[in-house]
């Protein structure tokens, strides 16, 4: 559900008319609202209270879905905690009032740097991906003398049903630890100073639309859960991951739904005792953004016919990195024989598209288009190839609108640079 709805063939996002802010802010601009992205959290927390798992889930926002420090302030007023992977997440989600207590901090890649500023902010735990990196978190954190709660993610060996680039729990994945490996490692760190060893984590994937996948999963870390405990781990937390998927075609088939997605919880881990957290991104800001292009030109080809837009790859990613597919709408619903189109963006790349072979009526330069879905790995993943500035993000709130991050000029990107001294005349 979400509240970007037609009103009389005019797109609005909640109360405003997509149009009016393409008046004021240029295009392309992602829009994103506000009541979309809070019922989300509160679809997720019903439907674990539901499910009736105590202690009460965390849910923590995974950042890198969406890193707008006022997207992650709004998901903030509404109870979230953060997942994060970064060092910039970490400035971010504290900045947008995250309680430390309430950030996880996971990631392949974790420097020195990152962690000793994620121990003296008193972050709520890390995510370890291998045995030496615990060995470094402990070696950082005996020097602060600050003990860090950790669970190891543990790699399933499952396949998520997912795109192979967001696939992550399959023993070929670089993320985790092998399964076999989990005993000897949770030894090892338990006997670390300033380790505190007692969360289990697995995240097997992003965009999974069938349950099966996580009920193997949770069944697995179900087992490895009692396998820890008998070998002496007092394991208090477990750390499911995010990976819940969206429908990106809006009038097809219905995402796995939430209260499903809890109960299999609930029935794997349920009586486990443990503070259950979870990573969601997408199923949260997904649906809850979308990207306005403007109408260049149309161009008619002897093979195909294109639709340029000012939005390109450079603003959503997706379509070319995933073959993703996102719902494309004009703005102005319009009358006329829908022809077949390629919505492409001007940047130099036959990779450069939106979507493939439309159905949409013809339309008049200028007429403003939505993509659809655009608010989760949507603008984190903008960039300025070709030298197109990053488009602005807007939030809307009722009747509201502001915008959340300018559009840099031309010379704003051209200050970072500069001619070595054997250039200048
Ligand atoms: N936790 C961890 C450890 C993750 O790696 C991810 C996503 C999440 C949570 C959040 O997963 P979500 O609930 O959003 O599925 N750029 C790709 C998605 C990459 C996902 C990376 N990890 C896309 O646009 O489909």
């Amino acid at each position: 559900m979400d509240h970007f709805q037609y009103r009389n063939g005019e797109l609005f996002a909640e109360n405003v008319a997509i149009s009016d802010i393409a008046a004021q802010v240029g295009t392309p601009f992602y829009c994103y609202s506000t009541a979309t992205l809070t019922h989300h959290i509160s679809v997720l927390t019903k439907a674990f209270e539901k499910a009736q798992i105590t202690p009460r889930p965390l849910i923590c926002f995974s950042v890198k879905a969406n890193s707008n420090i006022a997207v992650i302030a709004t998901l903030a007023q509404s109870g979230a905690g953060a997942d994060i992977v970064s060092g910039g997440e970490l400035e971010r989600a504290l900045r947008a009032g995250i309680p430390a207590e309430r950030i996880v901090f996971s990631g392949v890649g974790k420097t020195q740097p990152e962690m000793v500023r994620a121990l003296r902010a008193g972050i709520l735990r890390f995510n370890i991906e291998s045995v030496a990196e615990v060995e470094q978190l402990s070696a950082v954190a005996a020097e602060l003398k600050i003990t860090a709660s950790i669970a190891f993610r543990v790699n399933p060996d499952i396949d998520a049903g997912t795109h192979e680039k967001i696939s992550t729990g399959k023993a070929e994945n670089k993320f985790g630890i092998a399964w076999e490996d989990a005993e000897s490692a949770y030894d090892r760190a338990s006997q670390l100073p300033y380790i505190q060893c007692d969360g289990i984590d697995i995240h097997i994937g992003s965009q999974i639309t069938q349950l099966d996948p996580f009920a193997r999963a949770f069944a697995k870390l179900s087992d490895l859960l009692a396998r820890l405990r008998k070998n002496g781990h007092n394991i208090t937390s477990l750390d499911l991951g995010g990976g819940l998927g969206v429908p990106y075609e809006r009038d097809n088939q219905p995402p796995p739904n939430p209260d499903s997605y809890a109960q299999i919880i609930a029935d794997q881990l349920g009586t486990s005792g443990c503070q259950i957290i979870l990573e969601p991104g997408r199923v949260i800001a997904a649906n809850a953004g979308i990207l306005i292009g403007r109408l260049i030109r149309e161009k008619r080809g002897q093979v195909k016919n294109f639709m340029v837009l000012d939005a390109a790859m450079t603003e959503l990613m997706r379509p070319t990195l995933y073959g993703a597919y996102h719902d494309i709408r004009p703005v102005i619903e319009t009358e006329g024989e829908p022809l077949l189109w390629d919505i492409v963006g001007p940047v130099c790349e036959s990779g450069d598209f939106l979507g493939k072979d439309r159905h949409l009526p013809p339309l008049a330069s200028d007429s403003l288009v939505a993509i659809f879905t655009a608010g989760a790995y949507g603008a984190v993943l903008g960039s300025t190839y070709n030298t197109r500035p990053l488009a602005p993000e807007v939030l809307v709130k009722g009747d509201q609108f502001e915008i959340i991050r300018h559009r840099p000029e031309i010379d704003d990107l051209l200050r970072l640079e500069r001619l070595p001294n054997w250039l200048e005349s």
